[in-house]
């Protein structure tokens, strides 16, 4: 693995090279959630490797449970799990429409669409969200499918446009999130950060983003809105973005890519109610730490 900093163009190439392509889209298989195999393990971490993400499909889906999932969360690398305002006592959250409770009113509880973004984008850098999981138990008649993209193709376009785009927005102000008030309360305050940066701890470029348009502040400064909107033309015209619908069984395993996820329809009856599960990880994949 090459640093993104020191060995930049190097990097740059074995990026480019090894992309995923829409399609050919592979999928790892696995035998069993509880024990990845030796070569189950090297299949998703030349994946995440690659391009920061893996696709996977349970031989059986009905060994997936949220204890089984949480296993196979650790084995590859994610073993500090955030426990998010909506995640079980487990840290394992069911993604899936909800009327009641803490969860309602927050889009990934609705069949809303979701727009771009990272994952704890909101978060301090220092609980900086490295890696998540989806995995899907049940998908829904229509609708509810994944864009993604690797962050490090867009840093890639950016800096082959000018550098100074990519360094824009390094600036640790550039993206501004606001304060979250829940009936009068501050659950988090507002969070300033940079958009890319280096993580220090695995060599490796980050970002946090979010296409929302309302309640954040960009930097005011021509270069970061001449980055930003060419971001904005990326995600909506380019090759690198992948669509997927996870089917049961079936999950995604990333070091925090960019993604989003179209608006779907429920059925009329249990089995075709959208439920999936997720874990966040503070923890790069594979990479101990
Ligand atoms: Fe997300």
């Amino acid at each position: 693995m090459y640093d993104f900093q020191s060995e930049y163009s190097r990097w740059r190439e074995f990026k480019l090279a090894h992309r995923s392509q829409q399609s050919h889209i592979e999928l790892v298989s696995i035998a069993d959630p509880n024990a990845l195999s030796e070569r189950e393990l090297s299949q998703l971490s030349t994946f995440c490797n690659n391009d920061n993400f893996a696709l996977y499909r349970l031989d059986q889906p009905s060994l997936a449970s949220k204890t089984s999932i949480r296993s196979m969360a650790n084995q590859i690398g994610m073993i500090s799990l955030d426990q998010n305002l909506c995640a079980d006592n487990d840290s394992i959250s069911s993604l899936q429409v909800m009327d009641l409770g803490r969860a309602r009113g927050y889009i990934p509880y609705t069949a809303k669409a979701l727009n771009w973004h990272t994952d704890g984008y909101y978060n301090a850098l220092n609980e900086h969200i490295r890696s998540f999981l989806l995995h899907c138990i049940q998908n829904a008649p229509s609708g509810g499918e994944n864009m993604l993209i690797n962050h490090d193709l867009i840093y890639i376009q950016l800096h082959d446009e000018s550098p100074q785009l990519a360094t824009a927005l390094m600036q640790p102000d550039v993206l501004t999130i606001p304060a979250n008030i829940e009936n009068g309360l501050e659950v988090r305050p507002a969070q300033s950060g940079p958009v890319f940066y280096r993580d220090s701890s695995t060599a490796t470029l980050q970002m946090r983003y979010t296409a929302r348009s309302r309640s954040i502040e960009w930097k005011q400064d021509r270069n970061v809105q001449h980055a930003v909107s060419m971001i904005e033309e990326l995600l909506t015209d380019s090759d690198y973005v992948l669509n997927y619908t996870l089917l049961p069984g079936e999950g995604l395993i990333c070091n925090n890519i960019l993604h989003g996820r179209s608006a779907f329809t429920n059925g009329n009856i249990p089995q075709q109610q959208r439920v999936m599960y997720r874990a966040r990880s503070y923890n790069r994949l594979f990479s101990g730490q």
